[in-house]
């Protein structure tokens, strides 16, 4: 180790918060060449013809102006496409997970906290430890479903700032009975944040819970319909708190392309719903071919993922051997102790789901 490197490290011990130093960095695999069914994206591409309207669209972005700061005209897509009522405001973020930022961000006081279920989307524990906040996470019941008396003892108990609710669930994939959801806003004294990234795989819709609730925001994004490229989520509430989180967003969080490549896409939006009823049919099927697997157990789902559980000990190696098949899933194993054995897969064309079943069968 060169000195100058030597005298770095010493910089960074003394001056990194040691909860940031013992964090490991959001690991993303490298993917090359491999079927990718781990980050639930969708596998369809656009027309060739529809590319080259969209190639148009960008020829006219002024790549030398800075973008617009509201993104009024996606905020505007935004709405329509997801039927969301003009009462609400709607503020951007770079990804879901930038909101999740802001939001901890906006609430981060000595002693504020953050509640979640677990096993759940692991960003907002992440994010409470950038922020320096207490993470406080709930065993959810056996059945995956919120166990509502200790939600609300741990709710008496820490009386979080912050509460988010993944509706359906990451990674658990189902979702979570409104009378609990509801038990659980009425007994916060905090923000609850009705996470739906998968809005696109079930019928289940939080925003009703807008007009019932003032502590209530609903969150969703664009990643899982299909534009995970992009980088696009939004937060949905009332002008009181849309007001308040839209102080913490960095100018132009927004880039210029994403906002072309968005209005776009928001113009075209029958296309990404037509790919995720297909989807949703071939999360059907997979579904019953994994479950005709023996010694796989596969979980219903309301997502774009299914969690399957192999033999006991077996996870990690299964996760390996698809690797070295050209098949990238998410191993859960060591992640939760409840997800011991446990794989995510994303539900993609019906060819690549039966590439992966036609593998696991040989395999497990
Ligand atoms: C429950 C949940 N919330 C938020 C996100 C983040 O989505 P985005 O791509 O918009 O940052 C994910 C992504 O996996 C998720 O599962």
């Amino acid at each position: 180790m060169s000195d100058r490197s030597e005298a770095a490290e010493q910089f960074v011990k003394r001056l990194i918060r040691p909860e940031i130093q013992q964090l490991s960095a959001y690991h993303v695999p490298e993917s090359k060449g491999l079927l990718k069914a781990d980050a639930m994206e969708n596998p369809y591409r656009w027309p060739d013809e529809m590319k080259q309207r969209w190639l148009e669209c960008l020829a006219d972005v002024e790549i030398n102006r800075y973008p617009d700061p509201h993104a009024k005209l996606v905020v505007e897509g935004l709405k329509k496409a997801m039927n969301i009522d003009p009462q609400w405001e709607v503020l951007l973020g770079n990804g879901s997970d930038e909101i999740i930022q802001m939001l901890a961000m906006a609430v981060a006081t000595d002693g504020a906290k953050i509640l979640a279920p677990e096993p759940g989307f692991v960003m907002y524990r992440m994010v409470a430890t950038y922020m320096a906040m207490e993470y406080v996470s709930v065993p959810l019941a056996e059945d995956f479903g919120l166990d509502s008396e200790l939600m609300l003892s741990a709710i008496k108990e820490h009386q979080p700032a912050l509460i988010f609710l993944a509706q359906p669930n990451n990674p658990t994939g189902n979702l979570f009975s409104w009378e609990t959801v509801e038990a659980v806003i009425q007994a916060a004294q905090g923000l609850v944040v009705l996470d739906e990234a998968y809005t696109a795989f079930t019928d289940a819709d939080s925003l009703f819970l807008l007009e019932k609730y003032p502590n209530v925001v609903v969150m969703r994004t664009v990643s899982k319909v299909g534009l995970a490229g992009l980088r696009l989520g939004l937060l949905v509430g009332s002008k009181e708190w849309i007001e308040e989180i839209d102080k913490l967003r960095l100018p132009y969080n927004i880039n210029i392309l994403t906002q072309a490549s968005a209005e776009f896409a928001l113009h075209n939006y029958s296309l990404l719903e037509q790919q995720a009823a297909n989807i949703r049919q071939s999360r059907t099927l997979f579904y019953q071919r994994l479950g005709e697997l023996k010694g796989l157990k596969v979980r219903p789902s309301e997502t774009n993922f299914l969690l399957v559980t192999v033999a006991a000990g077996k996870g990690k190696v299964v996760h390996q051997q698809l690797k070295a098949r050209g098949i990238l899933v998410k191993c859960l194993d060591g992640s939760h102790p409840r997800l011991a054995d446990t794989l995510r897969i994303t539900v993609g064309s019906d060819d690549d789901n039966n590439r992966i079943v036609a593998e696991l069968s040989d395999l497990i």
